[in-house]
Parts: structure tokens; sequence; C-alpha cells
């Protein structure tokens, strides 16, 4: 398996990360001892970086990964995430962010606990939280890390600013964030401040949530739970208009023998070498499919079409709903 670097400070993780949500967060909890199985068939096949959050079930899908991960753990990288205003006891989630000082350890410990294991190689402030001084998170995760329970710092969503005042204060090894061929934000300011700072980007939705990969089109339908159901981008109406960016990574996969969700990574891939591109799928043959992004070298040419055919695509709807917009990039 191929390995990449997240910042400066020594974390080195396989070149695709598994993300465990779907595990029981975004969809119904599936089947338990089928999802502890398929993320352990992950390690085997060489991945070494996986990602869940405190707020994922709460707290059902740490709980899962602990269990799958902890008799395999010094061969794995385990990044959580902590912020959002979870109950450390009941998991009642209050609705908004919480980064106080004191609500940061308690989370930490919860976190420790469902996920058997003594620390967190990744630790990620969930979203940015307008009422605690970015310079106060980053000195609480700077304190965990000092205890051992916690190995490197990120933080998910955040913009250039915030990014700048943790840095400063505990240097971040990753950033996790949306960015995938049809959600390009970051490009404007993030990366380039990433870049210039030696932080390593987690992409997550690198799939577009599934879109990406060929297999939904407007007659697609979600079941109830999906939340899919609730962002505008996944209307029918939507992802009629989005198909046009699709037929173009589908062109271009065909000319390497490759699908479109592994277009969609390679294209990740190729951006830079800090780029540690975050998928999830709930079925092997998909994960088996996806790690086969790391054998499509895409080409200079591939890439000049994938840009310039790409730019004259006008991608529908936005990527959340407004109120979640709203906590993205402070
Ligand atoms: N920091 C944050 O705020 C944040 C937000 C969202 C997500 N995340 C993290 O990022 C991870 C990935 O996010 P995501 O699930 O939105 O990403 P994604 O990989 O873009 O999309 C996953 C979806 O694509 C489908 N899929 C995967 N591989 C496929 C393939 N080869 N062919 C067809 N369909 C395929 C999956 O379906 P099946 O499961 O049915 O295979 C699932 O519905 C999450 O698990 C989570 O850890 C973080």
């Amino acid at each position: 398996m191929q390995k990449r670097k997240l910042g400066d400070g020594g974390l080195e993780v396989s070149a695709l990360a598994l993300g465990c949500m779907g595990y029981g967060k975004a969809r119904e909890i599936p089947d338990r001892q089928e999802m502890v199985d398929l993320i352990q068939q992950a390690v085997e096949r060489g991945i070494d970086f996986f990602d869940t959050a405190e707020v994922y079930g709460p707290f059902t899908n740490e709980e899962m990964v602990g269990q799958a991960l902890a008799p395999l753990r010094d061969q794995v990288k385990i990044a959580t995430k902590f912020g959002w205003d979870v109950n450390p006891d009941t998991g009642v989630h209050h609705g908004g962010v919480n980064s106080e000082p004191e609500h940061i350890r308690a989370a930490v410990e919860g976190s420790l606990r469902r996920l058997k294991t003594d620390r967190i190689d990744l630790l990620y402030q969930h979203r940015v939280d307008p009422d605690v001084p970015m310079e106060d998170v980053a000195g609480t995760v700077k304190e965990l890390i000092r205890q051992g329970k916690v190995r490197f710092f990120g933080l998910s969503e955040a913009g250039a600013e915030s990014i700048r005042r943790a840095h400063a204060v505990q240097p971040i090894a990753a950033l996790q964030s949306e960015y995938s061929l049809w959600t390009r934000e970051p490009e404007n300011e993030v990366i380039p401040t990433l870049e210039e700072l030696g932080i390593g980007l987690v992409p997550f939705s690198p799939l577009g949530k599934g879109f990406l990969t060929g297999k939904i089109d407007e007659s697609t339908r979600f079941d109830s739970s999906d939340f899919r159901n609730r962002i505008h981008r996944f209307s029918p109406e939507a992802r009629k208009a989005n198909q046009a960016l699709v037929d173009l990574v589908r062109v271009v996969g065909e000319r390497h023998g490759a699908t479109p969700a592994q277009v969609a990574l390679a294209w990740l891939l190729a951006r830079k070498p800090w780029i540690v591109p975050l998928f999830g799928t709930r079925k092997l043959d998909r994960l088996e499919e996806n790690l086969g992004a790391l054998s499509v070298a895409l080409t200079a040419d591939d890439l000049d079409e994938i840009e310039s055919a790409g730019s004259t695509i006008r991608i529908e709807c936005a990527r959340y709903p407004e109120e979640m917009l709203r906590r993205s990039s402070l």
C-alpha cells in the first residue's frame, strides 16, 4: 500500500482512508458484525487510516470502530473528532457546537474508552466553535498531546484564518474538509494556506457521497433514513443536471480501464502528494474497486481535459443544507 505524509510531524498513513460514518450515522445502522468484519478486511487490504467521530451515532460508531480495530491497534491509525454539543454521558446531541476546553477533555475520555485505546492518533475539531477562541482549542489539544492521549491535531471544515490561529499554538497535521470534483471551493483559499503551512488534506466525500461513482442517476431512490434526501444537490433535477460531470469522468476512465469512482479518487491523489482521500462504503467489492484508484495514473492530458471540460459544467445546488453550510469555513 502506498503511504502519504500528513503535516510535518511524522504522521504517515495509507494513501486512501476509510470513513466509518456510514456504519451508523448517515444512514441507519447496518448489521454490526458485518461492518466490524468489513473494517478488518480493509486492514487486510492495506488501509491503515480510519475515520470516526464522537457524534456519529452517538456513540455506536466509535464503539464499532473500537471493536473492529482493538485487536489490530498497532497496525492502524485512528482519527476521531470532538466539537459538537454531545452530552458525554448520555450521548444526547443538543444540536450546536461546543469546544469548551472542559468539554473537549470529556469527549476525549469517552472516545478513548469507546475506541478501546490509550491514544487517538489524530484528533480533529469537527466544526469551529465561534464562541471559543481557536487558541484555547489548540492549547487544550496541545495539553492532551503532552499527556500522550492524542498524537496529532486536526481541524474539519475550518477556514484559513482559523487554521492559521490554531496552527500557531499547536501544529496541525491535517485538515478534513469536503473536496472533490464537484466541490472545489477549498482551492480558493484553504488549499494554498495548507500548502504554505505544511498541513495535509483529508478530503471527505471524495466520491460526492456516491454521485461521482456513476451508480446514481435521477431515478435513484434513497431509503427514508438516508441523509442525501435532505441535500438539494441530490434532488432528481440536480442529479440530472450534474450528470454531465459523471459523463466526463466516465470518458476519462474508459481510457484507463478505470471506473468513475477510481477516476474521482485518482484525480484527488494527483492534485497534491499530501492529500489522502477519505471514502466511505459498506461493501467489500466497492472498497476493493476504490483501492484500484491507486493504480490509475491520470496523464497531464487527462487532467487538462478534466480541468477544461469540467470548467464548462455548472454544478447545480449546494453540497449541504443552508444551516449546515453556515457552520463551515469559519
Ligand atoms: N468532517 C466531516 O464533517 C465529515 C462529513 C462527511 C463525511 N465525513 C467522513 O468522510 C467519510 C466519507 O464520506 P462519504 O461517505 O460522504 O463519502 P463518499 O466516499 O464520497 O461517499 C460514500 C457513498 O458512496 C458509495 N460508494 C462508495 N464507493 C462506491 C463505489 N465504488 N461505487 C458506488 N458507490 C460507492 C457508498 O455507498 P455504500 O456504502 O452503499 O457502498 C456511500 O453511499 C465518512 O465516512 C466520514 O468518516 C466527514
